[in-house]
């Protein structure tokens, strides 16, 4: 057994932010305020994720460029717009462990799902079933069935669910894997997030990917809560695609543009149906308007239209906060910040909580989610009254997440203060 690395106390806390390598991204970001202009203690990142200080200086140099210089901006803004959106090209692919023809930012994560599927879902008579967590995100489950009925199949046939076992708050990931197994004949889309929105749980998607493969299945995720919270390797684990929003861990703010993972071996599957645009046409002869589609290989051949020059400047901006930081750092961070947070939460032995998220580090990121069966709205609200900001999930969950780029130990220890008063 390894040792307790935390203490009690907001000695403990103060220290361990002294040491802190990443202490000062914290001073990066704006972070909102009570009425008495106090920061609030800001656990939300993954819902939206605060706005790095450096945001308005990349977009005021596009809104400069566009009122100086019109529709010249395209090719003579300082960062011509025709190409901008490969700007972000590299550190997405570095972020999610993919090589820069493998991804692109278009659209939003709905949008790109539905692009995904509409080339990735490809039912036939005897494989036509999607396996998706019955409590993946309410647009996920939208998506997939309205994809299933499109196809002309029934969701009550069509939809596979997983679920945690009886008495258990998380699903198994080998209660994944022996379900692809028994059933992955009939599956034709494994379509899953790679952290759960309502429980924090990260999945084995290295494992998830080579099952489903072994089984002939395609394998997707939505990693709306798992790029910029946690290292992903999508090039090496495989999955046939992916899609992201950059909202939430990322920064990039409110709807910012999505992410998308096309893996390389469909780089240049021109037979594959596609929904397309003029975006994704070849950009050597887009300009020439001809009346035939011609994909671009890799990613960028699923864009529509072109891109939103303010939207990818506000990314750009935390992007290169995130490079700086780096990925694997922040992981480091964030381990030994939700462990924190857990530790505190622990140490009130209460019957009136419960932490659903697994308590491996391993199978979490940077988000605890504390079940809250009686009165917890009221206490979430009440606390939002005071400037501690965590968030409500319907029925029963308080979703808090300590992001490591900006929160503190002292965050967290003050946040556990405040709850467990709440509480009492
Ligand atoms: C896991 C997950 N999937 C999908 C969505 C929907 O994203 P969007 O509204 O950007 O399409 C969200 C939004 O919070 C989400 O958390």
């Amino acid at each position: 057994m390894t040792a307790n690395p935390y203490q009690f106390g907001p000695e403990f806390a103060a220290a361990m932010d002294a040491r802190d390598p990443l202490s000062r991204f914290r001073d990066r970001f704006h972070f909102p305020t009570t009425k008495s202009g106090e920061p609030c203690i800001y656990l939300c990142g993954h819902s939206l994720g605060l706005q790095p200080t450096s945001g308005s200086d990349y977009l005021q140099q596009e809104l400069r460029d566009w009122a100086q210089l019109g529709v010249e901006g395209h090719f003579h803004a300082r960062h011509p717009w025709m190409p901008y959106h490969r700007l972000l090209s590299e550190q997405t692919a570095a972020l999610v462990g993919a090589e820069p023809i493998e991804v692109v930012v278009m659209n939003s994560l709905t949008v790109n799902l539905h692009l995904m599927m509409a080339s990735f879902y490809r039912p036939t008579r005897d494989r036509y079933k999607i396996l998706i967590e019955r409590s993946a995100f309410p647009s996920d489950q939208y998506a997939v069935q309205s994809q299933i009925k499109y196809h002309g199949f029934d969701p009550a046939t069509s939809l596979l669910e997983l679920t945690p076992r009886e008495g258990e708050t998380c699903i198994r990931d080998e209660d994944i894997e022996s379900r692809v197994d028994r059933e992955g004949e009939s599956i034709a889309l494994i379509m899953l997030g790679g952290v759960n929105y309502a429980t924090g749980q990260f999945f084995d998607l290295a494992s998830i990917t080579k099952a489903g493969h072994r089984k002939g299945c395609v394998v997707g995720f939505d990693l709306a809560h798992a790029a910029g919270n946690l290292p992903v390797r999508l090039h090496d684990w495989g999955p046939d695609f992916a899609v992201w929003c950059s909202y939430k861990n990322l920064n990039g703010g409110p709807g910012c543009v999505a992410g998308c993972f096309v893996h390389e071996r469909h780089a240049r599957a021109w037979n594959l149906p596609r929904f397309a645009g003029w975006w994704g046409h070849d950009e050597g002869t887009r300009f020439q308007m001809g009346p035939n589609f011609r994909p671009m290989p890799g990613a960028e051949g699923w864009q529509l239209s072109n891109p939103p020059i303010l939207a990818l400047a506000s990314l750009r901006a935390s992007m290169d906060v995130f490079a700086e930081a780096g990925i694997e750092n922040l992981r480091a961070k964030s381990t030994s910040l939700t462990g924190y947070l857990e530790f505190l939460l622990q140490q009130a032995k209460s019957e009136r909580f419960s932490i659903v998220t697994p308590s491996e580090p391993a199978r979490r990121g940077a988000q605890l989610s504390i079940r809250l069966p009686r009165a917890g709205r009221g206490l979430c609200d009440r606390l939002t009254s005071l400037g501690v900001i965590g968030d409500w999930r319907e029925p029963d969950t308080y979703r808090i997440a300590p992001a490591p780029l900006y929160n503190s130990y002292q965050d967290v220890y003050v946040f556990v203060e405040r709850f467990l008063a709440g509480l009492s």
